[in-house]
């Protein structure tokens, strides 16, 4: 093959890959976007007659670019491509690249996209937007500025910055033009996306929501599933269409049903844009909700209120060992027994003896509680953490005093806060803190007297099913729920079960968690436990 040919190839993004160290590329969010998908997203762009300046805010190796060069010589002419990437090293890459087409207008700035030229407008834009926290970007004040004097949006500290390059795009498309961008679906279901949403709906260029499956990983190594978004600056500003895309088959059959837009619709979930609702995740727009099929539910928060455990921002200072406890000579009333991680209590019960094991082990189940530094030994070990910079750590640097601890009281019930088989509850037997591997579920005074009936519900596996649907996903089959997230999702009504369906329930509860701690089989116990909660949920 020819070096000029290359360029139409993903051999230099192969190429590149083996060059550069993935902690590099993850520190930038330098993931590439395969040819078959910068081949759909581009025909959105392109298919609009209108377009003459094309920018990609996020270039990388410019595989929009090429790709457009590769499926549409005869129109190069008429184009101008502009790209942005803050990558020097990239940068200098992609320029070479380019330089063996001579005959392509473009233009490649090393610049941030966020800060930079906020007063230009384009006819298309098609990106896959780099994936970074935005806790972790720099000049932060600057960019909050900018979104709220251009954009009129407060932004959240939790937003991730992939959300900022598409609003800043939508925002700078000329009338008449489209964009294209390949986002995680993350924003569409989270917290942090509702004001995200809200802008998008408001905006109005919102047209197609592209939700790629999750068997059909789109990107290497990246934990994130993704979704196409295609936007249109136009007169067709009423409806927005969902469509889920299992494999590359579906994804080329839909090309040739976008690019007929504006004319036909509805192959997917037709939304009117005045209707969708920000504060809903949007999966309800592409998914059918398991609680859907299911009646007597309420919402948990009827019962519970859900928060997130300790987060200390230095585990390894503030957690202790017994062997550490001795070496350090800190005094058992200065430490609190807390839970840790999730694989130290695996079950659904986290008994006094399990602590006990966990202790013998020498894991590190003790929380530091400084609350009196005239005690030496104490004073002595803060000190330590101040040689060894944890008071300037981002969580503790905001504390006063920087050792101080979150009140955060010990939760009857535990649940797992990432998952892959499910979520998970754990009835807290011990009494012990919990630090964020674990979310808090307190209860209701008024129900703890059935927390026992609540905790039989929680082990079942339609009550998974059901909490499936407040779930927040990440590619590789990963789950997480927020404390949000479970507050807001539904349980069965526990009015709706009589004084004999209880007892029966209880029954099965106890003889479940006798088996289960004596690490026998519980299936059909649980089996049984489901079969009854079923009679009462189902339709
Ligand atoms: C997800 S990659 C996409 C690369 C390429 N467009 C593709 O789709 O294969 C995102 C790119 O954005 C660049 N980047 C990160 N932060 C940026 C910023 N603030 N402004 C412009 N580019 C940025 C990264 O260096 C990376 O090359």
């Amino acid at each position: 093959m020819k070096k000029y040919d290359e360029i139409f190839t993903e051999l230099p993004e192969e190429e590149y890959l083996k060059s550069v160290s993935y902690k590099y590329r993850k520190k930038l969010g330098q993931f590439f976007t395969p040819m078959f998908m910068a081949d759909f997203m581009t025909e959105w762009i392109i298919n609009n007659e209108s377009g003459t300046e094309i920018l990609d805010p996020a270039l990388g190796l410019g595989i929009f670019f090429r790709t457009i060069i590769k499926n549409h010589p005869t129109k190069i002419n008429k184009l101008r491509f502009i790209g942005y990437d803050i990558d020097t090293k990239m940068i200098e890459i992609t320029k070479n690249l380019f330089s063996n087409a001579k005959y392509i207008n473009i233009q490649i700035l090393n610049k941030d996209y966020l800060t930079e030229d906020w007063d230009k407008k384009y006819d298309g834009i098609v990106c896959n937007p780099p994936y970074l926290k935005f806790h972790d970007y720099e000049p932060k004040d600057v960019l909050l500025k900018m979104f709220s004097t251009r954009l009129g949006m407060k932004l959240s500290g939790f937003t991730n910055i992939y959300t900022l390059f598409m609003l800043r795009s939508i925002w700078q498309l000329k009338n008449g033009g489209r964009a294209a961008y390949i986002v995680p679906s993350e924003f569409l279901n989270s917290d942090y996306g509702k004001n995200v949403k809200k802008y998008i709906k408001e905006n109005g260029t919102l047209r197609f929501v592209i939700i790629i499956d999750f068997n059909l990983g789109v990107f290497e190594n990246a934990t994130t599933t993704s979704s196409v978004l295609l936007f249109a600056n136009d007169q067709y500003n009423k409806e927005v269409e969902f469509i889920n895309v299992k494999n590359l088959n579906e994804l080329k059959l839909i090309q040739n049903y976008v690019l007929s837009y504006p004319l036909i619709r509805k192959k997917g979930r037709v939304i009117k844009i005045k209707e969708l609702d920000e504060a809903q995740k949007w999966r309800i727009y592409y998914q059918e909700l398991n609680g859907s099929k299911y009646r007597n539910l309420v919402s948990l928060s009827k019962y519970t209120k859900v928060s997130r455990g300790i987060a200390n921002g230095a585990n390894n200072y503030f957690m202790f060992s017994e062997s550490k406890r001795i070496k350090y000579n800190i005094k058992m009333k200065f430490l609190l027994p807390c839970l840790a991680k999730a694989s130290y209590a695996r079950k659904h019960f986290f008994t006094k003896e399990d602590f006990e094991e966990l202790k013998k082990s020498d894991k590190p189940v003790y929380l530091l509680n400084a609350t009196d530094l005239s005690d030496e030994d104490l004073r002595k070990y803060i000190e330590l953490g101040e040689e060894q910079g944890i008071h300037k750590r981002y969580l503790t640097s905001h504390r006063t005093p920087w050792y101080s601890l979150e009140n955060r009281p010990p939760a009857p019930i535990l649940a797992t806060v990432f998952n892959r088989t499910g979520l998970r509850f754990v009835r807290n037997e011990a009494g012990v803190y919990n630090l964020t591997a674990f979310h808090c579920v307190y209860l209701n005074p008024n129900i703890m007297p059935k927390i026992d009936l609540l905790m039989a519900y929680l082990i079942t596996d339609v009550a998974k099913e059901i909490f499936e649907d407040s779930r927040r996903e990440y590619g590789d089959g990963l789950r997480k729920f927020e404390p949000n997230d479970l507050n807001n999702a539904f349980v069965v009504d526990l009015e709706k079960i009589d004084s004999k369906r209880e007892e029966n329930i209880l029954k099965l509860f106890y003889k479940f968690r006798e088996s289960e701690i004596k690490g026998k089989n519980t299936d059909k116990i649980k089996n049984e436990l489901n079969e009854i909660f079923l009679e009462i949920l189902k339709r």
